[in-house]
C-alpha cells in the first residue's frame, strides 16, 4: 500500500466493513481520524502488513495483517488478519481470496506458522471465503445483554 496515494480509498472501504461486523458502530469523522492514525503507525511498523488490490490504478480491495507473538500457543508466531474488504461492485471475482493469499505469504515470510482472524457470525460472505480456504472455528466469543 502507498499510504498517501491509497489512504482515501482505503478509508472509504471501512464504513461497510465496520457496519457489517459491529452492529451499532458509528461511522464518522472521529472513527476516520482514529483509523487513519492507526494506518499511519502500521505503515511504519515492520510487524504490520498493509496491502491493496488495484485494477487500472483504482483501489478495489484492502487487507491489513499483523504479526503477533502468542506466548501461550504452540504456534507462537501468528499472523492476524485485522481487516479485509473488497469494493461491492468487484466482489465474487477472487479478489478477497487473492488478498488472503497475500496475507498468508507475508505471514510465512515473517516467520508465522499460523494465520488467525475474527469474524462476526452473521457475516456469511466472509465466513464462506475463509472456510473455502481451510479456516475453521477454534474459539467462540460469547456475550449476554445485562438487564437495566
Ligand atoms: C468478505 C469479502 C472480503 C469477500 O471478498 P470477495 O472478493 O467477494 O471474495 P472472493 O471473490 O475471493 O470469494 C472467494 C470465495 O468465497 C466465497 N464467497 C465470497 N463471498 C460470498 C458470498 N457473498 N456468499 C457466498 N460465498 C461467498 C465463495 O466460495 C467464493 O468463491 P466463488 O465466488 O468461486 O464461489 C467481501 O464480501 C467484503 O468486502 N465484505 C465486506 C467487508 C467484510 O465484511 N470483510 C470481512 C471482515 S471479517
Amino acid at each position: 500500500m502507498r499510504l498517501r496515494h491509497d489512504l482515501d480509498a482505503v478509508l472509504g472501504l471501512q464504513e461497510e466493513t465496520y457496519r457489517t461486523n459491529f452492529p451499532g458502530f458509528r461511522y464518522g469523522p472521529r472513527f476516520l481520524r482514529e483509523f487513519e492514525k492507526l494506518l499511519r503507525m502500521a505503515d511504519r511498523a515492520h510487524h504490520e502488513g498493509l496491502f491493496v488490490a488495484e485494477i487500472a490504478e483504482k483501489v478495489v480491495g484492502f487487507l491489513w495483517v499483523s504479526l503477533l507473538y502468542m506466548e501461550f500457543d504452540a504456534h507462537q508466531e501468528q499472523a492476524l488478519v485485522k481487516d479485509v474488504c473488497v469494493t461491492a461492485e468487484m466482489r465474487r471475482r477472487g479478489i478477497g481470496r487473492l488478498l488472503m493469499e497475500r496475507a498468508e505469504a507475508w505471514g510465512s515470510q515473517q516467520g508465522a506458522t499460523k494465520v488467525t482472524l475474527q469474524v462476526t457470525a452473521a457475516n456469511q460472505a466472509a465466513i464462506a471465503l475463509y472456510e473455502g480456504m481451510g479456516y475453521a472455528v477454534e474459539r467462540y466469543h460469547m456475550g449476554r445483554e445485562l438487564a437495566d
